[in-house]
């Protein structure tokens, strides 16, 4: 068996980065993980080029069953000290916009740097290892297609259950509860989300309209995008994360304008008809699919008092219950997982299994999109990095 200070399962962000501060701190770490390459869903983020982290990053921007718990490590590890190694590193970037920067050429730099960033602190990296069985005879021991590893600490990375196909699995969940750790449901977020065939939307599929999306308390103004199954585009992306089944959203196709302002100040001028109104506000096609379903344009002339009101309320708070979301094959992130009221907020340390740590998207701490979830990895790995 190789002696190491510590074992990291899981070689994404989180477990990359929490081995490079281990390792430059001179312990002798070992991240262990089934890929064949490591940060596979570092490549494949931000469309290749990696949305690293977000200037605004705050507790505020994510959730948890126990929304303070991040506070600490995302204090102790801010966008600026990952901002710091990218310019150590000579990669070039740009604020894309709110905050979220981007690599200005690909993610590769990013894995790039963490890999560099290992190699310079020791990192042993083992790839292509199954994990067979973890247990604790006093250090921790990992059984693996590659041998046995054994150290007193552990820590898990391995991620959320989002996109399979690049490594994704659920040994981490199956870990915290060998190890007595309580959970929180998890389910698919940051994923579109899929409407009732009878919503008769799809043939406003390819559409993308500026609204306010709300859900469980929570709005986002973003770009909304109609797709042949449902909603998606950030707007949608944001608000699935505050989502539960059988639960309605709450757009708003007309935000910053009051409907109602505007059909009054129309109508007093003179001819104007319900759709020559939203022709000026909402695309084309959305203004007609909407105009069909609230009884067709006609002369605003005709309509009362209530009657406006009524219609204004309908576009400022139009009302969809979707059927369910795109699932795991295509969500971001995975919402829930390792409930962190059993986890130190300073190491990420278990408090059931002292040595056991948790980091990452396996725990429940939920970024929005943006680059918020690559700041929680990076901080949560450097907490407990610093803790081996
Ligand atoms: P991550 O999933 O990165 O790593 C887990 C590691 O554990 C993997 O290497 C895996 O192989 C390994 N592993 C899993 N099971 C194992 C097992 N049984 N045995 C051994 N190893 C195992 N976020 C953001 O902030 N900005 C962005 O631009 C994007 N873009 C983006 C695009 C897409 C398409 C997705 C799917 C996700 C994003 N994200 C994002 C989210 C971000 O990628 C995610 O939150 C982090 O990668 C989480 O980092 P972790 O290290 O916790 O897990």
């Amino acid at each position: 068996m190789r002696p190491f200070d510590a074992l990291i399962i899981g070689g994404g962000a989180a477990g990359l980065w929490c081995a490079i501060t281990a390792g430059r701190r001179g312990r002798r770490v070992a991240v262990l993980d089934h890929a064949e390459r490591l940060g596979r869903k570092i490549l494949i983020s931000g469309g290749g080029r990696c949305n690293f982290t977000n200037l605004h990053a705050s507790p505020a921007n994510y959730l948890s069953a126990n929304p303070h718990f991040c506070t600490s490590a995302l204090a102790r590890f801010r966008p600026e000290d990952f901002v710091r190694e990218i310019e150590l590193a000579g990669i070039a970037y740009h604020e894309k916009k709110l905050g979220q920067l981007f690599c200005d050429g690909r993610a590769t730099q990013i894995v790039a740097l963490l890999l560099d960033a290992c190699a310079a602190a020791g990192v042993e990296l083992v790839t292509s290892c199954r994990i067979e069985q973890v247990a604790r005879v006093e250090a921790f021991v990992v059984q693996t297609s590659l041998g046995a590893f054994t150290a007193p600490r552990l820590v898990v990375a391995t991620g959320g259950l989002s996109l399979p196909p690049t490594g994704a699995s659920d040994l981490g969940y199956r870990l915290a509860r060998q190890f007595g750790c309580a959970m929180v449901e998890t389910a698919p977020a940051l994923v579109p989300l899929t409407l009732p065939e009878a919503d008769g939307l799809a043939g406003l599929s390819g559409l993308s309209t500026d609204c306010t999306v709300s859900a469980g308390g929570t709005a986002f103004r973003e770009h909304l995008l109609v797709t042949h199954r449902g909603l998606s585009g950030p707007a949608i992306l944001q608000a699935s994360s505050y989502w539960h089944a059988g639960a309605a959203l709450e757009i708003d196709l007309l935000p910053d304008q009051d409907a109602h302002e505007l059909f009054t100040t129309a109508r007093a001028a003179g001819s104007a008809t319900l759709g020559s109104v939203l022709a000026t506000r909402l695309p084309k096609r959305l203004a007609q699919w909407w105009l069909a379903g609230h009884g067709g344009d006609r002369p605003l002339q005709g309509l009362g008092a209530p009657a406006l009101v009524a219609l204004a309320e309908q576009l400022h708070r139009w009302r969809v219950v979707p059927a369910g979301s795109e699932g795991y094959r295509t969500a971001e992130v995975t919402r829930g997982g390792v409930d962190t009221h059993g986890l130190s907020s300073q190491t990420m340390e278990a408090r059931a299994q002292p040595g056991l740590h948790f980091i990452g998207e396996v725990v429940d701490v939920t970024g929005w999109l943006g680059g918020y979830n690559f700041q929680w990895a990076w901080a949560s790995g450097h907490a407990a990095g610093n803790a081996l």
